[in-house]
């Protein structure tokens, strides 16, 4: 897995906003003082999320508001679908997002 730092002004406040992790296109959430990682596009009909807004622990895409779980990308009931969720770690105030390989997942399944 590889860790990339995003620029994030200041992690104790709410935020959304898009950011680049290697070749992926990530939504980075602020929310009640945690910070999620998700896919930035919306897998109904590919919405921007990072132009969307947090209600009960779920990202509400925009165009359709269908919502997906901040924790665990997954879809709100009836919807069944996901975005992928990456791991977050705060190290000296900046934030690092873990970005794994196609063949590093693939890795750990048979692991
Ligand atoms: S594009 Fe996101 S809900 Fe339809």
């Amino acid at each position: 897995m590889k860790w990339y730092r995003v620029p994030v002004e200041d992690i104790n406040k709410p935020f959304i906003k898009k950011i680049k992790a290697g070749t992926k296109s990530i939504c980075l959430v602020g929310y009640e003082g945690k910070i999620f990682a998700l896919g930035a596009t919306c897998p109904h009909a590919g919405g921007d999320l990072s132009i969307g807004w947090c209600n009960n622990g779920k990202l509400v895409c925009p165009f359709h508001r269908y919502s997906y779980d901040l924790t665990t990308g997954k879809g709100s009931t009836g919807q069944n679908d996901y975005v992928n969720t990456y791991p977050v770690e705060i190290r000296e105030q900046s934030v690092y997002i873990g970005v794994s390989t196609f063949w590093e997942k693939l890795k750990t399944i048979f692991e």
